[in-house]
């Protein structure tokens, strides 16, 4: 199984069940209340764990008691953590609404932690690594670390997940094995039509394959010889709880490339994961691989 290196980040979510998402001013009772590790790249590095990859996560880690549980969470799934920048101060948090009637999640997120920068991947032995994935935050910064990867490993194929339009991400597209967007990037772009989106992106990306998760119409990718797939979502009997479900397709989509498979093969995986996560809580129990308490 290949050693993956994901650079983004891990938050404390605070995760609110409620039976409908609120109005504005609204007063509600929270059905339950779950405080939870999160964080795009530490989710995704939990679900490839659990499908028997070895894992480091690169970014910057609070050190405050707050922090101790995603401290934990991360240990517990054998997650190195040499690559990270540890500074004083509280962890990003997430306060997440999710919707029993609607399904939907609600996140406000604050940070006030520093951004992991491309000094600190600068500092990373890239050579023991067999797939980089990196979470967009600064499209500068992450532009940057691609380049020092094209530099020392041209080798390595890596991902990079697009999610929200940040200053300079363009520039990230180039030399991308895989390049996994978001809706709401879609939207940002001009688009509402899945394929357009994808055959403009194809422009400034030619190497990559392309991914785009569409919620309940599943996934829709390009690969990099130009053939449009589609595989359809695979919901769960009953949806509990979608939160890190875009993190868990992001890790079964690496899982597949990893293992050889074509584009088609590696959407319906990933659109099946992603399903069973949404029929359960959490994150647990997505893999063969359990983690060691
Ligand atoms: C889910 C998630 C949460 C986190 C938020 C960060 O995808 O990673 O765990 O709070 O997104 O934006």
């Amino acid at each position: 199984m290949a050693r993956i290196l994901a650079v983004g980040t891990a938050t404390l979510d605070l995760i609110f069940t409620v039976a409908r998402y609120p109005g504005e001013d609204a007063e509600v009772r929270a059905e339950g209340l779950r405080i939870s590790p999160g964080g795009n790249a530490a989710n995704t590095l939990v679900v490839l764990s659990q499908l028997g990859h070895a894992c480091a996560f690169g970014g910057v880690l609070a050190d405050s008691p707050e922090a101790a549980s995603i401290l934990e969470r991360l240990a517990r799934y054998h997650i190195d953590l040499t690559a990270c920048r540890r500074v004083c101060g509280r962890p990003p948090t997430s306060s997440v609404l999710l919707s029993l009637k609607g399904g939907s999640r609600t996140i406000v997120h604050y940070r006030d932690l520093p951004e992991y920068t491309d000094e600190d991947f600068r500092r990373i032995d890239l050579t023991p690594f067999g797939w980089i994935h990196l979470e967009t935050r600064d499209g500068l910064q992450t532009g940057r670390m691609i380049r020092r990867l094209r530099e020392s490993r041209p080798d390595l194929s890596y991902s990079v997940e697009i999610e929200k339009p940040r200053p300079g991400i363009e520039a990230v597209f180039a030399d991308a094995t895989l390049l996994i967007f978001s809706r709401a990037y879609v939207g940002h772009c001009g688009f509402d039509a899945p394929q357009s989106f994808l055959l403009r992106m194809r422009e400034q990306a030619p190497k990559a394959d392309l991914v785009l998760p569409w919620g309940d119409e599943g996934a829709y990718g390009l690969d990099r010889w130009g053939t449009m797939h589609h595989s359809p979502a695979y919901p769960p009997v009953e949806v509990k709880d979608t939160l890190g479900a875009g993190d868990t397709f992001n890790a079964a989509l690496i899982d597949a490339c990893l293992k050889g498979l074509g584009l088609a093969e590696a959407l319906s995986h990933a659109c099946r994961l992603a399903g069973k996560k949404c029929g359960q809580i959490g994150l647990e129990g997505l893999g063969d691989k359990t983690c060691s308490t």
